[in-house]
């Protein structure tokens, strides 16, 4: 059975401070949205009015050029949560978010966003902690992309997206082409950088995971990009 809106909340890391007696009446403030793989959820450039917890499936954040290339600023599963930039700060969608796959999402109105806000310093206090934690992931792409070649780029990316699980695995699917997109590369440089890694034993790709088999041996890639 598919969990109430309640127990989805329950499991948003963000709200953990709320007690149940409040989160209750908070999940009643949302609405279940469904998206179909590859809808577009939201439109860059356009106003926001409300924030998105993501209860089932992975989206993806993205720019895109116009020449229709995509740059994939994050992927962002379960528990998470994104649309709060524009209600923070007034402006208009920073970018695009796709649903990478069949997407349930619990959407709460811009008002009861704000109230929550102001009646819980201590969402407030782990919004900041969430938002400095993008901005850090952020400058560590800049610094990426600037300073690393392809293979660099390849290894601090498997190494940050496992760092988010046990450091070992990396259970999102990521096709080849998404990880291209996320480190402004070629598909077919990231097929053959990935395909080197598993030849020399560094990492073993199955359909459901990847498994860094040597941490350090991409570390080293790391500092030598
Ligand atoms: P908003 O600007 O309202 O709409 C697009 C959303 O994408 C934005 O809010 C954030 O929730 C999310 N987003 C934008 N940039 C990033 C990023 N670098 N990392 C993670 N999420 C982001």
């Amino acid at each position: 059975m598919a969990a109430s809106p309640f127990e989805v909340l329950q499991k948003v890391p963000l709200l953990a401070s709320i007690p149940s007696a409040e989160l209750a009446p908070l999940a009643q403030l949302t609405r279940e949205r469904r998206y179909a793989k590859g809808s577009m959820i939201l439109m860059q450039g356009e106003p926001g009015d409300a924030l998105y917890l993501i209860a089932d499936g992975q989206v993806k954040v993205v720019l895109v050029g116009e020449d229709g290339r995509e740059v994939i600023l994050s992927v962002l599963g379960p528990g998470s949560f994104f649309g709060e930039m524009s209600l923070l700060d007034d402006e208009p969608r920073s970018a695009h978010v796709v649903a990478m796959s069949e997407t349930l999402l619990l959407q709460l109105r811009r008002e009861d966003f704000q109230a929550r806000l102001r009646n819980s310093p201590e969402v407030a206090i782990g919004l900041m902690r969430e938002l400095s934690r993008r901005l850090r992931r952020a400058d560590d792409t800049i610094g990426s992309l600037a300073l690393r070649d392809v293979h660099g780029r390849i290894a601090h990316l498997l190494l940050a997206m496992a760092e988010e699980e046990d450091g070992r695995q990396i259970t999102r699917r990521l096709t080849h082409a998404t990880l291209a997109q996320m480190i402004g590369a070629s598909r077919e440089t990231v097929s053959r950088a990935m395909r080197t890694l598993v030849t020399t034993g560094v990492i073993k790709v199955s359909r459901k995971d990847i498994t860094l088999l040597q941490p350090d041996a991409l570390r080293a890639i790391v500092d030598r990009g």
